[in-house]
């Protein structure tokens, strides 16, 4: 398949890595409004044009869209017109309009488009995944993620024009696995947290949400001294804790009623558990040591996997799990976040 990228900058890198490791993928160009940028891509080895529509004489049959969120709706439509199926980086749009505009470029192409919600694809969540359908926690009833990292980002970069901005950043990633597990948001509380002056840029912020099947809660930092991603889903007979940073999860259920008994035997499986993915990962770290180095920790595994995801549903003819459904769905639940934080603002 003939792959192309437009967007080169912080998160094309990941992207390239994960299309380079492929087999039968040959990349036909790449484009960027930016000179520096069509320079760097040049000094990596790949054809980088100025003009849009030189890359797409190359006729590629993918183009990842990795252009800041703003800019989603119109490149990605462009890039179906011409043809390409498109894989796009989250947010799909900053408005439901946008997502049906999406949607009905296309339908009008006859070109596939899928989102990167990659955290879907992380080991950890999963492992958590298979879990709950193995029934090892019961009917799922609350999913707590929490979700701390230390970003910095250039003066020019969206996440920094507004506030809200830092939402549909950050977002979509809580939102996906909330969505993934519990169904549509129907209803979100929010509230910005930290310093008062710091507040309003919402670099720290708590939401609870009643969606339609349990309720959630999210803590996302994007300002943190250091990096925590987990999350907890409770069910019925037990829970389950995800460790999205080291792709583990173990399930936290009851097996004695002899208060000792459970806690010596739950210690020991979940030690013995952890064990066992922790030494999975490290010899996957090892195999990719010489090939690969980008693609041994979860988060770029998380990431190769969903392109793959899309590549397969191209080959096979299926649906990508990350389809505009989904994607309609996370874009609805950061509008919603949006709101909500707005609105605690006000009446603070
Ligand atoms: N899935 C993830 O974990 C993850 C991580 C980081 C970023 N992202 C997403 O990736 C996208 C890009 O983010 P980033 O941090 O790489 O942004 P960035 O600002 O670092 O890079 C965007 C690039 O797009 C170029 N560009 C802007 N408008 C363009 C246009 N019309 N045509 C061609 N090029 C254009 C810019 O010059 C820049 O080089 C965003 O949607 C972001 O949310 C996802």
């Amino acid at each position: 398949m003939k792959v192309g990228f437009i967007g080169l900058g912080n998160v094309f890198p990941l992207h390239l890595n994960a299309v380079r490791s492929l087999t039968e993928v040959d990349i036909v160009g790449c484009h960027d409004t930016e000179s520096r940028r069509l320079i760097a891509a040049q000094e990596l080895g790949l054809p980088a044009y100025r003009e849009l529509p030189k890359l797409f004489a190359n006729k590629p049959d993918i183009i990842h869209v990795l252009v800041p969120p703003q800019h989603h709706v119109r490149v990605a439509t462009f890039a179906l017109e011409q043809g390409a199926n498109c894989f796009l980086e989250k947010p799909a749009a900053l408005s439901l309009q946008g997502v049906e505009e999406l949607i009905s470029a296309s339908s009008l192409a006859g070109k596939k488009i899928a989102v990167n919600h990659n955290q879907l694809f992380n080991p950890g969540f999963l492992r958590a995944v298979k879990m709950i359908r193995d029934r090892r926690i019961g009917g799922l009833e609350h999913v707590h993620v929490h979700y701390e990292l230390s970003l910095s980002f250039g003066a020019d970069h969206f996440a920094l024009k507004d506030p809200a901005n830092m939402i549909w950043e950050l977002a979509p990633h809580p939102l996906s696995l909330i969505y993934d597990l519990l169904g549509s948001v129907q209803s979100v509380r929010a509230q910005p947290l930290g310093a008062k002056d710091s507040q309003t840029s919402w670099r720290r912020w708590q939401a609870t949400l009643a969606c339609d099947r349990g309720s959630a809660s999210c803590y996302v930092s994007s300002s943190a001294s250091h990096e925590d991603l987990h999350m907890t889903i409770s069910g019925e007979d037990g829970s389950i804790y995800v460790d999205l940073l080291r792709g583990t999860a173990c399930a936290l259920t009851k097996h004695f009623e002899m208060p000792l008994a459970d806690a010596l035997y739950t210690s020991v499986r979940h030690s013995m558990s952890l064990l066992c993915q922790s030494v999975g990962s490290a010899c996957f770290a090892m195999s990719r040591l010489f090939t690969d180095h980008q693609l041994k920790d979860p988060y770029n595994r998380s990431l190769s996997t969903s392109i793959c995801n899309f590549y397969a549903s191209l080959r096979n003819g299926g649906n990508p799990l990350c389809d505009m459904k989904h994607a309609e769905a996370i874009v609805q639940a950061c509008e919603m976040t949006v709101q909500a934080l707005k609105k605690s603002g006000n009446s603070a």
